[in-house]
């Protein structure tokens, strides 16, 4: 049987725009997901999205629009730029899903029969972008300590879990299972701030806002958003539902990855609960650096491009995918730089590795009409280049296991190095203009096909799109697992080799910065310019009303029986309009958008409570209501025939 790897990211807010940083754990983690099945694990590979809390109902309200609808267009976003970037998730979680609701109250249940949820006062610190409570001493300036955002006073009556109980096996777990939570920084920091200064129990319920999920036993409660995000590592794979066959294949996770800020959620509350509900623990906590734009983790353009999708779209998605996994010291922060996005772009990908396949391709097809020929190996060089191809997935696996991805990167990027070197060694294009060198002339083209071969099989997990380019070029097809082809002498003699199009087109490191830096500038300007549009909307929108003030108006279904126009005027129409109680007379200002003929018949709505007045010498007594989008007005008609008088309400 196969050995199983389930892998997670956190679940992301869908309250903003994507960025570069947002990309970095699923890139990361698609990685290493996509290395394991080729190492023929039964992996699944988990992300999703985390829906719920008085934040993203926050961010909804700001722009306007339902909640669910706001949250369902955003998510739809990010789905798309994870194909874009060939994520190969297994299963997206929405903790909008109802099987997942459906769970996450049946936890909160288990738990509260259990006794290790109570109910209880809860006085203390709100950080609403972090979802966190934070007491007056652990406040920092009176400021949220994560983030250093205002917090607010919060008193309520709440249910709490008891987290304190859960302290010393907490202490124990991370002190004693070193592999538990890497790296190991992150022990330290979790020991020193949050272990040994001691645990309080944890509000895990809120009755401040509804957009979340309720206490199945206490409607007015909705559970605390962190309790609802974590729980999602396993409501994904059926726990507490009718099928939980994934639970019992894929559980315990073999890796939660994360960025360093929700190390604490994950390292200390998620097994709190995993605990209480006497689950197994996840086998690694990963919590990885921020990619970082000066000093700042990445929020905001500043010149760079930041945008994964217009980069992708500029440079290619494995220009952004190389990026990501190399640049970054895995674990540590790294800054991002258009500089050094170009640069990488430049020296790796398009140097390195684009020169050794099209020089490869152009020699075989040069000297041997485009089929590879046959080649031994019996120079120091040659020896010296199969030992590293022999020795490359090794040490790539073993780089990978250890979660070291730049190094991983860097071992398949000293072997394509190393070609390149070998050819300035052997130096081909003297050996064929010599015949009796033609053997060794084959045995240097075999090799640096050969080695591409391996190349190209070991770079799939990590530029899945690069990697198939190479390999079908020397006629390879992409296999699903590692074997025996990650090893020496596997290319077929003979094979077709094509000099294809350029792997990666140089830029002018210059030219680029210049083009970048004016596409931010436009960036930024269509920002301020939606700003604005955002912020008339706000202010052309009326005052709130309330039900009893919408009570006054008196909303009818009525039909129209005759149409003309307004003598002596271009905007108005003269209607009677058959309202159920009697025919009224009404005037409205569509003359530019309809022609009388046009809305006879029609079924409209009319206020028929409205004060008469005279318009263009004309009595009206109440108003057809017609919606208008800017572009000119339409009238709102029922949707089947009803009765003239009908309420509308
Ligand atoms: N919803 C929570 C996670 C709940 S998991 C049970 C959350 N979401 S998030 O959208 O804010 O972050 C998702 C992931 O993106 C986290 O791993 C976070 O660290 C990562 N990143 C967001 N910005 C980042 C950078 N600038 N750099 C690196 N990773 C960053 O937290």
């Amino acid at each position: 049987m196969k050995e199983k790897f389930y892998i997670t990211t956190p679940i992301y807010y869908p309250s903003g725009k994507w960025h570069l940083g947002t990309c970095y754990t699923t890139v990361v983690c698609d990685a290493i997901a996509r290395f394991k099945r080729m190492c023929g694990m039964d992996v699944f590979y988990l992300t999703g999205t985390d829906e719920h809390g008085q934040k993203i109902e926050k961010v909804a309200k700001e722009s306007g629009i339902d909640t669910k609808l706001f949250v369902d267009k955003q998510v739809d976003t990010l789905v798309k730029l994870w194909q874009r970037l060939g994520i190969s998730y297994d299963k997206f979680i929405r903790t909008t899903d109802k099987e997942h609701k459906k769970a996450v109250q049946k936890i909160f249940d288990k738990l509260y029969q259990k006794g290790d949820i109570y109910k209880s006062q809860y006085e203390g610190w709100y950080c609403t972008p972090c979802e966190s409570f934070w007491t007056k001493t652990q406040t920092v300036d009176g400021k949220c300590p994560d983030c250093g955002r205002e917090v607010e006073l919060t008193k309520e009556s709440c249910y709490f879990f008891r987290l304190s109980k859960y302290q010393d096996r907490l202490i124990d777990l991370i002190q004693n299972n070193p592999e538990f939570l890497q790296p190991k920084s992150r022990q330290n920091e979790m020991l020193n701030n949050f272990l040994r200064p001691g645990l309080q129990d944890l509000a895990v319920s809120r009755t401040s806002f509804k957009w979340g999920i309720n206490v199945p036993f206490d409607n007015d409660h909705i559970i605390y958003v962190w309790i609802d995000a974590l729980t999602n590592y396993i409501t994904a794979l059926g726990y507490m539902s009718d099928d939980d066959s994934l639970f019992k294949k894929f559980w315990p996770a073999d890796l939660h990855m994360m960025g360093k800020e929700i190390v604490r959620f994950h390292s200390i509350i998620w097994p709190a609960i995993l605990m209480a509900l006497d689950i197994p623990l996840p086998k690694k906590v990963y919590g990885h650096g921020w990619m970082l734009l000066g000093s700042d983790k990445i929020s905001k353009s500043k010149g760079n491009i930041i945008d994964p999708v217009i980069l992708s779209d500029r440079y290619s998605v494995d220009a952004v995918r190389y990026y990501l996994l190399r640049e970054i010291p895995f674990g540590s922060d790294g800054i991002y730089t258009n500089n050094a996005f170009l640069s990488r772009l430049n020296a790796d990908l398009c140097n390195s590795l684009g020169n050794l396949l099209s020089r490869s391709c152009a020699m075989v097809n040069q000297y041997f009409g485009g089929l590879l020929p046959k080649g031994e190996a019996n120079t120091e060089f040659d020896n010296d280049l199969l030992e590293k191809v022999n020795s490359l997935f090794e040490k790539v696996q073993k780089n990978v296991d250890e979660l070291l991805i730049p190094e991983a990167l860097q071992e398949i990027f000293n072997v394509v190095n190393r070609a390149n070197k070998y050819i300035d060694e052997t130096q081909p294009w003297l050996l064929q203009k010599d015949p009796s060198r033609k053997d060794e002339l084959a045995t240097v083209l075999y090799n640096l096909i050969d080695t591409l071969r391996v190349v190209g099989i070991v770079l799939l997990p990590f530029l899945p799109n690069t990697a198939k380019r190479i390999l079908a070029d020397i006629s390879v097809d992409a296999p699903k697992e590692f074997g025996d082809n990650v090893k020496a002498g596997q290319c077929v003699v003979g094979s077709k080799i094509t000099k294809g199009e350029l792997l990666f087109a140089r830029v002018n490191v210059n030219k680029e910065l210049e083009a970048m830096d004016k596409l931010a500038k436009e960036i930024e300007k269509e920002k301020t310019a939606d700003k604005v549009e955002k912020e008339k909307k706000v202010e052309n929108a009326k005052a709130e009303i309330t039900i009893d003030d919408f009570d006054k108006l008196e909303l009818k279904v009525g039909k129209i029986i005759a149409a003309k126009k307004v003598e002596k005027s271009k905007k108005l129409l003269h209607f009677t309009v058959d309202t159920g109680d009697r025919e009224r007379s009404i005037v409205s200002g569509v003359a530019k958008t309809y022609k009388p003929e046009e809305m006879l018949s029609k079924q409209v709505v009319v206020v028929t409570n409205l004060k008469p007045v005279t318009l263009g010498g004309v009595l009206s007594e109440g108003m057809i209501l017609f919606a208008d989008d800017g572009d000119g007005v339409v009238t709102i008609e029922p949707s089947k025939e009803i009765k003239p008088g009908s309420t509308v309400s």
